[in-house]
């Protein structure tokens, strides 16, 4: 039996009529660039999300780096970043013309640690208004918590310390769109959806996934979402009028076509999704695994949320996992390692004078994680072949 890491062909057999259609009709109107289609996917993405404002974005990447220019930051910046995220968490902040500043993350979620948080900010000097200083004496202005793997970061630990320190929060959702928080007011947030703005991804193995690169700004704020809007188009308002450096960050009217006929399926493949989660754990348990290898863990699942994680992926600690990746590779299943260097560790980022050590939890998961197959198509046949061909490693 062969068990990819993930598989999309089935979503597209279910759907792929509709999709043809919504492509002809794009082809039809010759209209390739923002025009109805966007704006059709943007109401219906604000609303599943429960934002006020969604505004397409080419990728993720860009709209991570729309929400960073809009901010106006410069080389006397500082942005706090987890170290244990996809690259372009970071990438952005130096392409904003800032720098990054790593935090340390939770080993039982791998997101950013509000404990590692705190006590960076109590030891940074701070200005005359109260906000952190880096190492380098450059302000402290923003964080971008990143909802790891489909599971919120604890929203109301780093909104407290934020508020202290004067920080723009700025939630990297791209793995986590519809997952679910329940903050301390008591009413249920979406993942990007509790600060200045979130953004999202659609590039394809993502929950919600484009035939492309694709992604999305989310906020409340009109003024706001206006100025991301100019920044989408160069800066320009009106037409070649730029009062601002933005860029070329449209999502094309193809892509949001085919993600507006998803996206009323996404509620149903994050629950199967869960559902899979939970077989794998049955199926760990049963070969009694449960010990040496430690499972995704779920803090919000006790309170009464539906999506309090959505499984982008599916993400496992394991003794000598390099060798198990490699046994796994041999019997045909999938995995991959997300990632197996901590930001602070990359050769780009060596300028920013961080050593090996740093960050332990960061380090300490880049060697000891891996990601299981994991799509709402797999069956239980082949999560019982995972999970016994990982007891066989082990035996
Ligand atoms: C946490 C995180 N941030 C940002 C991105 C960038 O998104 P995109 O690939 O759409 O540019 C990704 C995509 O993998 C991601 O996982």
């Amino acid at each position: 039996m062969r068990v990819p890491l993930l598989d999309l062909s089935q979503q597209y057999r279910l759907l792929s009529d509709s999709i043809r259609g919504e492509i002809d009709e794009v082809l039809q109107s010759q209209q390739f660039i923002l025009g109805p289609k966007v704006v059709d996917f943007e109401r219906a993405l604000a609303a599943y999300c429960g934002a006020k404002h969604a505004i397409g974005i080419s990728s993720g990447t860009d709209a991570l780096l729309d929400v960073l220019l809009a901010l106006e930051l410069g080389p006397n910046d500082a942005v706090i970043t987890p170290a244990y995220s996809f690259f372009a968490t970071a990438s952005c902040v130096t392409r904003a013309g800032a720098t990054p500043v790593f935090v340390d993350i939770d080993p039982a979620t791998f997101n950013l640690s509000p404990d590692a948080l705190a006590g960076l900010l109590e030891s940074c000097r701070r200005d005359a208004e109260g906000r952190a200083l880096d190492r380098a004496g450059r302000i402290v202005r923003a964080i971008i918590p990143v909802h790891l793997f489909g599971l919120c970061c604890e929203m109301d630990a780093i909104h407290r310390l934020a508020g202290e320190y004067r920080l723009t929060v700025i939630e990297d959702a791209a793995q986590a769109i519809g997952a679910e928080y329940l903050p301390a007011d008591g009413k249920v947030r979406r993942a990007g959806t509790m600060s200045m703005a979130g953004t999202l991804s659609f590039y394809p193995s993502k929950n919600l996934g484009a035939a492309g690169d694709a992604g999305a700004i989310i906020c409340h704020d009109d003024q706001m979402a206006e100025r991301f809007r100019i920044f989408r188009q160069h800066g320009m308002e009106p037409r070649y009028f730029h009062h601002v450096i933005g860029g070329n960050f449209r999502l094309d009217a193809l892509q949001a076509a085919i993600l507006k006929v998803k996206l009323p399926h996404l509620e149903s493949w994050s629950a199967a999704r869960r559902a899979v989660a939970a077989r794998y754990r049955d199926e760990f348990d049963r070969c009694g695994l449960s010990k040496g290898v430690t499972l995704p863990a779920e803090p919000y699942r006790a309170r009464g949320l539906t999506n309090h994680h959505i499984y982008h992926q599916y993400v496992v600690r394991v003794p000598r996992r390099n060798e198990l990746q490699k046994h796994l590779t041999a019997r045909g299943i999938g995995t991959a390692i997300y990632y197996p260097l901590g930001l602070h560790e990359q050769a780009c980022f060596a300028g920013l004078g961080y050593q090996a050590g740093d960050f332990p939890e960061t380090e300490r998961a880049a060697r000891e994680t891996i990601a299981l197959p994991m799509y709402p198509e797999l069956t239980s046949e082949m999560q019982r072949f995972v999970v016994e061909t990982i007891a066989e490693f082990y035996a």
